[in-house]
């Protein structure tokens, strides 16, 4: 089967309702936990995509069962020591930074060596931010230049760690949290605000944790070694998942839009502030709190007059996996748009600072960049007519999706390849967006 896409027409104006494919940091969060509660778990709406299927698979190599049935997968947790294995085990990642990085925290106290290895992408991206916290409890992990595979063999005698989580990666804090349930005594952790998803889950699950908050930083006490039951639970929609059609709303001529059952968590939702700051008027409908997560559904209406931004840093991490969508707005948006410190954009599934930079400038937008920073300088006219083939983003989905949605924006003749790059995170992508009206062959 052909592995790209061609799209040669705008998308014509639409008004629709839709919905989007489970949140993929909750399903795997809750895949993951469900592995260490003690009886069957119940996960509905749980993302069917290989970076979550990639999390079963794991859990599944260490002894924990799971089947699904007509709406929802069980998995049979033996609480938090019952991974168990005769023999070393290799475990696959596949592309997903998440599940590599969590149960990897989730390995410090088991007896068998494990390899953890993923695909070319995930193998080029760097671990010492879980290995260097993950060895001070007690775990012998070796890995070359920090890089896949890492090999790692738990410890029976672990210690608690105080941690300075400095870099704002919700992955690494999430691994340190995970880590922690295993460990004796009193793990402390201070760190830079991320999406909170993995503390929300361990206070539903009463796991004990304490959390003090003050505007940078988040501080945690975990008490570990304490069991936790199984437990029921109702994916969201994912706002990352959401983002392009969000932003193919705003870049279209009189659309409307309402994305149903989103979940909307504070840590998540930067790309609304920064695009309603550009003119955007997206609205949150039927707002309600489910196991402490927020959730709503998102209405969107075509703008004509988007405007550039100098966007507030503090919105970087809460909308870190959306920059490249919000690019495309500020290409279109009258002036000039500033994005600061975006060290974290290029450590991601390809390096995405890099990307962008080369995709606006072969869509003909002036951006400027110092370090980390860019300005992008609008084009609310813009108007595409050239061809152009997308190859070479290291299959990352969220550039293969991008892409999708600047053709169907700004016109142009469009080859985009490595189709299946979605299925790490949206096997859904094109079928929704068909159902919308888009032509793609
Ligand atoms: C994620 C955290 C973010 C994000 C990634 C998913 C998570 O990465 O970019 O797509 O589920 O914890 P970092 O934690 O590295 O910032």
């Amino acid at each position: 089967m052909k592995n790209y896409i061609n799209i040669k027409n705008k998308i014509a104006p639409f008004y629709k309702k839709i919905e989007v494919s489970g949140d993929k940091s909750i399903s795997i969060r809750c895949v993951l936990l469900a592995s260490q509660a003690i009886g069957k778990s119940k996960i509905y709406n749980l993302l069917e995509s290989e970076d979550v299927i990639n999390s079963l698979k794991s859990i599944k190599k260490l002894g924990i069962d799971y089947k699904k049935t007509n709406n929802y997968y069980e998995i049979n947790g033996l609480g938090i020591n019952g991974f168990n294995s005769s023999k070393n085990l290799k475990i696959n990642a596949g592309n997903s930074g998440t599940l590599a990085r969590l149960i990897l925290g989730l390995l410090v106290n088991f007896k068998k060596e494990v390899t953890l290895l993923g695909d070319k992408s995930l193998s080029a991206r760097d671990f010492s931010r879980v290995t260097e916290p993950l060895r001070m409890f007690g775990a012998t992990i070796k890995s070359t230049k920090s890089k896949l595979p890492v090999k790692i063999i738990g410890s029976e005698f672990l210690r608690p760690v105080k941690y300075f989580e400095k870099l704002g990666s919700a992955q690494c804090k999430s691994a340190i949290m995970l880590a922690s349930l295993k460990s004796p005594g009193i793990t402390e952790i201070k760190a830079k605000k991320s999406r909170n998803h993995t503390e929300i889950l361990f206070k539903n699950l009463k796991i004990p944790i304490k959390i003090k908050k003050t505007k940078s930083f988040d501080y945690f006490t975990i008490k570990g070694e304490t069991n936790f039951k199984k437990f029921d639970y109702h994916i969201p929609g994912d706002i990352s998942s959401s983002s392009f059609f969000i932003v193919l709303t705003l870049l279209s001529d009189k659309s409307e839009l309402l994305i149903k059952n989103i979940n909307i968590n504070n840590s998540r939702t930067g790309i609304i502030k920064i695009l309603n700051k550009m003119n955007a008027k997206i609205k949150f409908k039927n707002k309600k709190i489910y196991k402490g997560e927020l959730i709503s559904d998102i209405y969107i209406k075509s703008v004509k007059n988007l405007k550039g931004i100098n966007c507030p840093e503090n919105l970087n991490s809460s909308a870190i996996d959306e920059f490249l969508v919000i690019f495309l707005v500020a290409a279109k948006a009258k002036g000039v748009s500033t994005f600061k410190n975006l060290t974290e954009l290029n450590k991601k599934e390809s390096p995405r600072l890099d990307i962008a930079i080369k995709f606006l400038k072969m869509i003909g937008i002036k951006v400027l960049r110092k370090n980390d920073s860019i300005k992008i300088f609008g084009k609310p006219n813009i108007k595409l007519s050239k061809v152009y083939n997308i190859k070479n983003f290291k299959k990352d989905h969220r550039v293969f999706m991008m892409s999708c949605i600047a053709a169907l924006s700004f016109g142009g003749e469009w080859n985009i390849f490595d189709k299946d790059s979605i299925n790490s995170s949206f096997p859904n992508f094109l079928k929704i967006t068909k159902q919308l009206g888009a032509r793609i062959y």
